[in-house]
């Protein structure tokens, strides 16, 4: 089986990317990961890629540019298919960001189009919303924009602080990337008229993880 490649792009702790890099250490998993790129020569996940023998980058993006001049023939040489952004904390330059137009994915911890940006689990606390979640989209020029491929929801608690809210999304963040990046490499994602359209997934299952009665449980399998 062809795998496709997969480059991810990170900032600091790198938990999204331990997700992924788990879930390619299953031989049926239609994905692996080729190269790991950081904006921080401190990031915390770069040492999860370094214990695979995951090629590292590190680019500092102090300038858009220079970042995307230096990233793309890193890219290129390590053949990348798809590039995820893995808690990765900058706007990128949108040249670079056409270039990787529908093979380039982000993960967000919101349910999108709410709360865009910075702390959003802090705007979904203040906005009083009785659920939250993350989003996982391909990406567009405006920041966490673009068609979305799927979402997971968690409860919000009365009591919840930013920290726990924070932490329950990042539950379901390592459930949810490694669902939509298998579904990419499957080919079962296209985007038709800036949205996602599915091929051969079963609906509801493979388009929302929700806490319904499913939840916490294996994900059902994928039909043809
Ligand atoms: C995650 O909450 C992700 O949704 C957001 O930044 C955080 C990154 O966490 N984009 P980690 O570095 O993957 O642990």
């Amino acid at each position: 089986m062809e795998r496709l490649r997969v480059g991810v792009l990170i900032s600091g702790r790198g938990s999204n990317l331990g997700a992924l890099i788990t879930a390619c250490a299953n031989e049926a998993y239609p994905a692996e990961i080729v190269l790991v790129i950081s904006s921080r020569a401190e990031a915390p996940g770069l040492a999860l890629a370094a214990a695979k023998e995951i090629p590292v980058a590190i680019i500092s993006h102090n300038d858009r540019r220079a970042f995307a001049t230096a990233a793309e023939p890193l890219l290129c040489e390590r053949r990348v298919e798809l590039v995820c952004l893995a808690g990765f904390m900058h706007v990128l330059d949108a040249n670079f960001v056409e270039a990787w137009l529908d093979r380039m994915v982000n993960i967000h911890p919101s349910l999108l189009p709410s709360f865009r940006g910075l702390h959003a689990q802090r705007q979904a606390l203040a906005a009083g919303v009785r659920f939250a979640g993350c989003t996982v989209h391909f990406v567009r020029p405006e920041l966490d924009c673009g068609p979305i491929i799927g979402q997971a929801v968690v409860p919000v608690y009365p009591d919840d602080d930013e920290e726990r809210l924070s932490a329950r999304i990042l539950g379901v963040e390592h459930r949810l990337y490694p669902l939509a990046v298998r579904l990419i490499a499957e080919g079962r994602v296209r985007v038709v008229a800036d949205r996602v359209e599915f091929v051969g997934v079963r609906v509801p299952d493979m388009i929302a993880l929700n806490p319904g009665e499913s939840f916490g449980e294996p994900l059902a399998s994928l039909e043809g």
